[in-house]
């Protein structure tokens, strides 16, 4: 026995090393095929089927609910291939060794969650990591969980989300990169890398499943699980490409979309999960379902009952079914109506042990997770040492009229709902520690801020009493630090909205501050873009945290008292008003352009109410120190690169970081392609004074569109390149493509 203490010195565990033997060695192809020959039907059923966690007691096999939920048997539950949901590193041990004694072939279980921007140490939210356009730091962030996630004991973490996102009603844009197809692509692969390293064998990796195939973040209006319908055109061109890119850097698995696209649902989409997930994205790995989607075939209307449901899905090309069991309870009768359906099963189950195979979990079912890693492994120093950078650099400074930096004499009045609040940690971050969640209030204290009073406040409700002490308090030279924001619950899953506004109250306050002319520094805790117009105009200077995770409080403190310099650029526009939605910066041309159309008061597309742009859009974030940015001579093509040289100038006095973002615009195409799209970034850091000249290189490949009827295509011709560091201000070159 190995026994094994916890923090408090107690016996935690005990682990037979019998339990650590090694069952079965590596398989190859082959052998893998001989296995399934060797299997059952019902067996071959269970491997594609995934059940939740709860239904698998932590001791023993007893009260799991299958029956009444799901309506299997105990017997059948214990067929199941995989397991989604809540786990421990004690727990995984007991269900794998439980399923090892019951597995009349041996076949080892596979345990899967959703670790989206951490497992307990919690990064910001992946729109907030998009804005510090920097892929490194992100995939650095997916390394350490999949540390965590693997020491707790799963194999498979439901990340990256790459969907596209122009609706910020849409709760969900939290776990998007944002708007830019790049970005998305970018990041994506960064953090598939991050997950899954060069070899899955390695215990410390986790299989990254990429979702949700496709479209899922066009939902109608904004509304979580709408249908989406979306153009072939943007979807080869803006959708597909993160998955593309995430099946490049060796993705394992896909998840397949909630809603109905284009007439019908992803989940029974033969053209989406196969003509373009497996021939024209050349996507090799496992394609799962989401929650309930199978089931969900039947509220969409192209189902009548479960076994038709789960038929439609296995047949359209779904290897695993999450949460519901159509596909085991319904085996039998498919194979003898349908028995073209067997060699499809044989096809995902395949699919289903090379995953396992490629994980390691034949020779090692257990993959090394004890309870003595898991304590090593969860929350340790270097990991929130990293939550901290994370948090630093994707906050994104909105408005400054030179109240930041304080200096740390400054007596503050922090105030606001998020002034002392840990629920920060963000939607999806469903094992985060909130007790481990470094205030705004602590951070400001472990900085040695002064801070004169604390008065939390509610999210929806500040009463008058509030806001007249808080007026009170405040004495000439106090600044107030109003923190804000939604609640979490009003992002994420199912967290849709239709105004996208700060609660009325938090205004009212804001606006009384502004009012008694009191100088306010709003802290901003959201998971998505919101209508900041009346935050503008109250505000002395506006912070985006987003959800910034473990660590934001400290981040907070570090921004606001200058030791760090923001410079995080935002990933996704915001709305000048809830009207404009969706929008987004790579906006197709009209044939009326307002912008063109100088003399013309009434007919060209515009609002008659507000400005066309959006109130800060995408690109856009300030620092405490001014750059120049120059083109700095030709555009010199080398191998598959154009390569764009820029000189960038830090003009301030002090040190920090900028975005340089170049986009490029064709003159004349065979399509009405975006005004600008983003094809390059580079992130510098200058001292004060300094300057820097930096090549930045344009992909080749970039370049190319996907045309109806034509397919891919490089587009010769001119080409405009505008180059940004604030997603505002261009500077405006030529290219020549031959
Ligand atoms: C539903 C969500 O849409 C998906 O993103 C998630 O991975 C699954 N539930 C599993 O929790």
């Amino acid at each position: 026995y190995i026994f094994l203490r916890n923090e408090t010195g107690c016996c935690r565990s005990r682990i037979k090393n019998e339990d650590r033997i090694i069952r079965k060695s590596k398989m190859d192809r082959n052998q893998i095929k001989v296995l399934i020959r060797q299997m059952t039907l019902e067996e071959k059923a269970g491997q594609v089927t995934q059940l939740p966690s709860r239904y698998f007691a932590i001791q023993g096999s007893q009260l799991t609910g299958t029956e009444t939920k799901l309506g299997i048997s105990e017997e059948k539950k214990w067929l199941c291939g995989s397991i989604l949901g809540k786990l421990d590193a004690v727990s995984m041990r007991n269900i794998q060794k439980e399923n090892l004694e019951r597995s009349r072939l041996q076949i080892p279980l596979m345990f899967m969650t959703d670790i989206v921007h951490g497992y307990q140490t919690i990064f910001p939210v992946p729109l907030a990591m998009a804005g510090s356009f920097d892929p490194g730091m992100v995939r650095e962030c997916a390394r350490i969980s999949a540390k965590e996630g693997s020491a707790a004991g799963y194999q498979v973490t439901f990340s990256p989300m790459v969907d596209v996102v122009r609706d910020p009603r849409w709760g969900r844009v939290m776990e998007s990169f944002g708007e830019d197809s790049k970005l998305n692509c970018d990041f994506g692969k960064a953090m598939v890398e991050g997950y899954q390293g060069e070899n899955l064998k390695d215990p410390d990796r986790l299989a990254a499943c990429v979702k949700h195939f496709a479209a899922y973040g066009a939902a109608e209006g904004g509304r979580d699980y709408n249908t989406s319908d979306v153009s072939e055109f943007r979807l080869r061109n803006k959708y597909f490409p993160p998955f593309k890119a995430c099946i490049d850097a060796g993705v394992k698995l896909v998840m397949a979309a909630f809603e109905a696209l284009n007439g019908i649902p992803a989940t029974a989409n033969p053209w989406l999960l196969q003509d373009i997930l497996r021939k024209d994205l050349e996507f090799e790995g496992t394609v799962i379902s989401d929650w309930g989607a199978v089931l969900e075939l039947i509220k969409h209307g192209v189902a009548e009952e479960e076994a038709e449901a789960g038929r439609l899905a296995l047949e359209s090309g779904v290897q695993i079914e999450m949460a519901t069991a159509a596909i085991v309870k319904h085996i039998e009768v498919y194979v003898k109506k349908f028995p073209h359906l067997e060699a499809i099963l044989d096809e995902a189950v395949e699919k289903v042990l090379i995953l396992k195979n490629e994980l390691g979990l034949f020779e090692d079912p257990y993959r090394g997770v004890d309870p003595e890693r898991e304590m090593r492994e969860l929350r340790s120093p270097d990991k929130k040492r990293a939550a901290f950078h994370a948090a630093t650099e994707s906050a994104v400074l909105l408005e400054n009229n030179g109240i930041l930096p304080l200096t740390k004499e400054t007596p503050v009045i922090l105030t606001g709902p998020y002034a002392e609040s840990k629920n920060i940690l963000g939607p999806w971050s469903v094992d985060g520690i909130v007790e481990d969640a470094i205030t705004v209030k602590d951070g400001l204290i472990l900085k040695g801020g002064r801070i004169k009073e604390v008065i939390q406040t509610a999210y929806e409700e500040v009463t008058e009493q509030d806001s007249d002490r808080i007026v009170q308090t405040v004495a000439s030279g106090d600044v107030v630090v109003l923190a804000l924001g939604e609640p979490e619950l009003w992002s994420g899953e199912a967290g849709s909205r239709s105004v996208i506004e700060l609660p009325e109250h938090q205004i009212s306050l804001l606006k009384k501050l502004h009012e008694h002319q009191i100088p306010v520094v709003v802290l901003l805790f959201n998971g998505r873009p919101l209508d900041l117009r009346k935050v503008k105009e109250y505000a002395d200077a506006v912070l985006e945290m987003w959800f910034p995770g473990t660590e934001g409080g400290n981040a907070a403190a570090a921004l606001l008292y200058g030791e760090k310099n923001p410079s995080g650029k935002l990933a996704m526009s915001f709305p000048y008003g809830s009207g404009q939605i969706p929008v987004s910066y790579d906006m197709a041309p009209t044939g009326r352009p307002k912008a063109d159309l100088v003399q013309e008061p009434r007919y060209k597309s515009q609002y008659l109410d507000i400005p066309n742009e959006p109130l800060y859009s995408f690109g856009y974030g300030l620092s405490y120190t001014e750059y120049d940015v120059q083109v700095n001579g030709k555009i010199v093509r080398q191998e598959q690169e154009y390569l764009v040289p820029v000189k960038v100038t830090n003009l301030g006095n002090m040190t920090g970081k900028t975005v340089v973002q170049i986009y490029i615009g064709k003159k004349k195409s065979l399509v009405a392609r975006p005004v600008k799209e983003l094809v390059a970034y580079k992130k510098i850091e200058l001292q004060p004074g300094k300057s820097k000249e930096i090549v930045i290189p344009i992909e080749e490949k970039t370049l190319e569109r996907w045309i109806p009827g034509k397919g891919w295509t490089k587009e010769k011709g001119e080409y405009t390149i505008l180059v940004s560091n604030d997603g505002r201000n261009f500077q405006r070159m030529e290219l020549t493509v031959g």
